[in-house]
């Protein structure tokens, strides 16, 4: 065991060596170690907004790092044969030719090639066909590397889902049931307290509203043929910035809500009481507890400011949880 863990230490080494004597790494260099090449790269990007949708979780989750893509798709002999593309069922998948289970990528009704001459993608198929002609022999990782970026954004489902547990609401608090030709369906409240309901979800919403918003923060929908998109772009964050802050004012005002106030504790605005709310929010939103820099450091920028109007101040507080990266990502 020592012996192998040894082995592998010089290995990777051995790769670090090779790279720094080489600033600017030549392809042959960096698929020696079993590196993605600044082109693999390039095509990776470019079919991000097709494919990463999809591919970002999983055991398919070949666009959740560069490494990923490597070690998963570049040297999976199952998709890439180097030099080849005809021979390579990646290849075959954007022009709908797959041989495998899938006929073509991303699924639905239009090939990956079909999107690039309607122009919604870009990257022409003739250029994955040179990436994979330019490619040499891909030596395969076989060990998973613990250092490599595995960070995804919360899906919206998944949003809604864990606003719902840690501020202590539920479908109900939105929606009244409704029917439309004996299917049910979800009937906002009102729009003012911002529900949000995918349009694929079972009751589905009856108005527009939420269905816009679970769209603004990148849902997609099988029914209404949408991309899902898991970037962090700025309607996301608007749109996570609004229903952060008005949920959890819903949320503080629920009565009997124990999510946030749990019984035994106080809404007391003193300075202990509120670093003592600070430090249990912190791990109810975030899982990990916070140091004592980080409780001040909310103190002085989020609560002090808003202290004026204590319902705002709170609001302030446990929205900041929720806009945050340890939040929005994992
Ligand atoms: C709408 C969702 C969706 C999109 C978008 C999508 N895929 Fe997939 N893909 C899947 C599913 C589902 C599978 C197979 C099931 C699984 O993940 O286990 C799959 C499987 C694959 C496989 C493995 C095929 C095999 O035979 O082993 C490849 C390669 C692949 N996708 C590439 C792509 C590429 C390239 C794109 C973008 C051009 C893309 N996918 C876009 C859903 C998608």
């Amino acid at each position: 065991m020592r012996a192998l863990l040894l082995l592998m230490l010089t290995m990777t080494a051995a790769c670090a060596r090779e790279n720094e004597a080489a600033p600017v790494a030549t392809r042959r260099a960096q698929a020696a170690c079993g590196e993605a090449s600044d082109e693999t790269v390039r095509v990776m990007r470019a079919l991000a907004p097709s494919c990463e949708g999809c591919h970002l979780t999983g055991v398919r989750a070949y666009w959740s790092s560069v490494t990923s893509f490597q070690n998963l798709v570049v040297a999976n002999p199952a998709l890439i044969t180097p030099g080849d593309p005809d021979a390579s069922e990646f290849v075959r998948l954007l022009e709908g030719q797959g041989k495998g289970a899938f006929k073509q990528m991303p699924i639905g009704t239009k090939s990956y090639a079909d999107l690039v001459r309607e122009g919604t993608a870009t990257l022409p198929v003739d250029d994955v066909k040179a990436w994979v002609r330019g490619l040499t022999a891909q030596p395969r990782n076989a060990q998973p590397d613990f250092s490599a970026a595995r960070v995804a954004r919360l899906k919206p489902e998944q949003v809604q889902r864990a606003l719902y547990q840690q501020l202590g609401l539920v479908h109900a608090d939105f929606f009244i049931p409704a029917s439309e030709y004996g299917i049910s369906m979800a009937e906002p409240r009102g729009d003012e307290a911002y529900p949000l309901q995918p349009n694929d979800a079972i009751p589905a919403p009856r108005q527009q509203a939420p269905r816009d918003r679970f769209q603004a923060l990148g849902g997609g929908s099988s029914f209404g043929q949408r991309k899902s998109d898991l970037t962090v772009g700025p309607s996301f964050v608007l749109t996570l910035t609004q229903v952060s802050q008005r949920w959890c004012r819903l949320g503080l005002n629920k009565m009997g809500n124990v999510a946030l106030f749990p019984a035994g504790t106080t809404r007391a605005t003193d300075e202990a009481n509120v670093k003592a709310t600070i430090r249990r929010w912190f791990l109810h939103f975030h899982g990990t507890r916070a140091t004592d820099a980080a409780v001040d450091e909310l103190y002085t920028t989020v609560w002090t400011p808003l202290k004026t109007d204590t319902e705002a101040a709170w609001v302030g507080l446990c929205s900041s949880f929720i806009r945050h990266p340890d939040w929005i990502f994992y």
